[in-house]
C-alpha cells in the first residue's frame, strides 16, 4: 500500500506520543517506509477535527492479517478511536480474505480490554520476549481472533 507522505507525518506525529519510550516499541520513519513499499502492509488513520489521532498499521499473508502497531494520542483517549481503528483494520483484513488476525502485545498491556471486546483470545506466550529500558523482562502474547464472526464489540 503506497502512503502519501502526509499520511507518514501523521503517523510519526502520533507514533511519537502514543508508545511509551520504556519499551521501545515505535517504529522510525525508515520502517514505516519500508514496511508500506512492500505492498502487503496497510494502514489506516483516524481523525479528530483536522487532527490525526491514532493509525494502525498491519501486514497480510497468505491468509492471516498481522496487526504490527495500533496507537492513539494520550489526550485522545477512551473516546473510541481505538476501537474504530480495530474496526478499519478488521473490515480490511476480511476485505483481502484474511482467515484470522493476529497481534503480539506486552503482558500487562491494558489494551487487552480493547482486544477482548474484539473477541481476540490469547493463543501463546513467548517468556521474556521485551526487555524495558529498565531491564524488566515482559511476556510477549500472542491474540487472535477468526473472521468468521461479526466483528462489532460487545456482541
Ligand atoms: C490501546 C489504545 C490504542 C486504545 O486507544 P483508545 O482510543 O483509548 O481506545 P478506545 O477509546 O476505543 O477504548 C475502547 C475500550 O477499550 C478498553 N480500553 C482502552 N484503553 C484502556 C485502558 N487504558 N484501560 C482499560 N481499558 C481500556 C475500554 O474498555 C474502552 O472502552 P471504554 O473507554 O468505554 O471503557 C491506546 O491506549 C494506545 O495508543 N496505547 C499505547 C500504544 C499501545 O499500547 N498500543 C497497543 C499495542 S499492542
Amino acid at each position: 500500500m503506497i502512503a502519501p507522505a502526509d499520511d507518514i507525518d501523521q503517523i510519526m506525529a502520533v507514533m511519537a506520543l502514543a508508545f511509551d519510550p520504556q519499551f521501545g516499541e515505535a517504529w522510525t520513519r525508515r520502517q514505516i517506509e519500508d514496511a508500506l513499499v512492500l505492498g502487503n502492509c496497510h494502514y489506516g488513520l483516524v481523525m479528530e477535527k483536522d487532527c490525526c489521532a491514532g493509525f494502525f498499521l498491519s501486514r497480510f499473508a497468505y491468509d492471516e492479517e498481522e496487526l504490527l502497531l495500533l496507537g492513539v494520542i494520550p489526550s485522545a483517549r477512551r473516546n473510541g478511536y481505538g476501537a474504530q481503528l480495530l474496526e478499519q483494520f478488521l473490515a480490511g483484513a476480511r476485505s483481502r480474505g484474511a482467515a484470522r488476525v493476529l497481534l503480539e502485545m506486552r503482558r500487562g498491556n491494558r489494551a487487552e480490554n480493547l482486544y477482548r471486546q474484539f473477541h481476540f483470545t490469547q493463543i501463546g506466550v513467548r517468556p521474556y520476549y521485551y526487555r524495558s529500558s529498565t531491564g524488566d523482562r515482559l511476556d510477549a502474547l500472542t491474540f487472535a481472533c477468526q473472521l468468521q464472526q461479526d466483528y462489532t464489540a460487545n456482541d
